[in-house]
């Protein structure tokens, strides 16, 4: 461990609306933590000198967010397996020696935010459906995969992003037409929203959950409003839901154990802290 002001941050473009400052701040201040975290707004050609810039100035870690979790990869000393087979970095840890390793934290904060919600919850307990192939769905896919998830049906708009996942990840991913994601839902024991519908702003999620047992659970990685259109659906049927809202929070955690060597904890508090910074 460092001593004096240890500097952490995370990088985007543009950044304003990341919650990181907010979730790092109050894990800092609870924890007593004599650090600094500053939201780095960075265009893409100008990763490679910001990121020897950092590492100079002895900065411990950074986060990574759209749309440089990819590109970032190219200027890394180190990445761990797991990010390289996802294809994407939201972590960064900088050691003594200025050597930056990248991992990626989003299927952990995935699955985390599922056992939070919903105890006892494992990916090996049934079949899921994904819809959605962004980068989210990139790292939920992996982490369905790495859970056991007997099989996992993945339907997007533009197909021919589900099945690069599907060839990029392997395991037991079944691809699927968008017009054809009412039906997948049969026998399924959870199904997730990755797509950006039923965020404030953009339509709802255009679904029928008819055919979906009520036993499933249903997760949306939207987390503005909490209860999407979607997770109101599912409750009112019956299913059990978990909103988007945890992912964001555990996905930060490895990083600020690394960064800071404490493992911080998600609350009620924190929810309604980083929720405040949303409107
Ligand atoms: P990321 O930033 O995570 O990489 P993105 O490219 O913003 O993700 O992806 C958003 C997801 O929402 C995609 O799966 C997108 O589908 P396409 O790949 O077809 O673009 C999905 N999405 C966005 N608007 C949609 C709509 N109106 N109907 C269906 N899917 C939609």
């Amino acid at each position: 461990m460092r001593h004096g002001t240890l500097k952490s941050g995370v990088i985007g473009w543009p950044i304003d609306h990341s919650l990181s400052p907010r979730l790092y701040g109050f894990w800092m201040r609870e924890h007593g933590i004599n650090g600094v975290y500053h939201a780095i707004a960075v265009e893409t050609n100008a990763l490679p000198a910001l990121l020897k810039t950092l590492a100079d100035e002895g900065y411990v870690g950074l986060n990574v967010t759209v749309p440089h979790k990819e590109a970032v990869m190219a200027h890394l000393d180190e990445i761990t397996d797991q990010a390289r087979w996802i294809g994407a970095v939201n972590t960064i840890v900088i050691d003594e020696k200025a050597h930056l390793r990248g991992s990626n934290t989003d299927g952990f904060g995935f699955i985390e935010n599922l056992k939070g919600g919903h105890p006892g919850f494992s990916a090996a307990s049934g079949p899921a459906v994904v819809l959605g192939a962004g980068g989210a769905a990139r790292a939920i896919v992996a982490a369905l995969i790495d859970g056991g998830a007997p099989s996992i049906t993945l339907a997007n708009r533009t197909r021919a992003r589900a099945d690069q996942i599907a060839d990029d990840l392997g395991g037991p991913v079944r691809v699927v037409d968008w017009a054809a994601r009412n039906a997948a839902l049969k026998d399924v024991a959870l199904l997730v929203n990755t797509t950006t519908l039923g965020m404030a702003g953009k339509a709802a999620l255009d679904i029928s959950l008819d055919a979906l047992p009520t036993e499933a659970l249903v997760n949306d990685i939207v987390y503005v409003p909490l209860e999407t259109p979607l997770l109101g659906a599912a409750k009112a049927r019956g299913n059990a839901v978990v909103d988007g809202l945890g992912m964001l929070l555990h996905q930060g955690r490895p990083g600020f154990a690394t960064f800071f060597g404490v493992d911080p904890k998600v609350t009620d508090d924190l929810r309604r802290y980083v929720l405040s910074g949303t409107g």
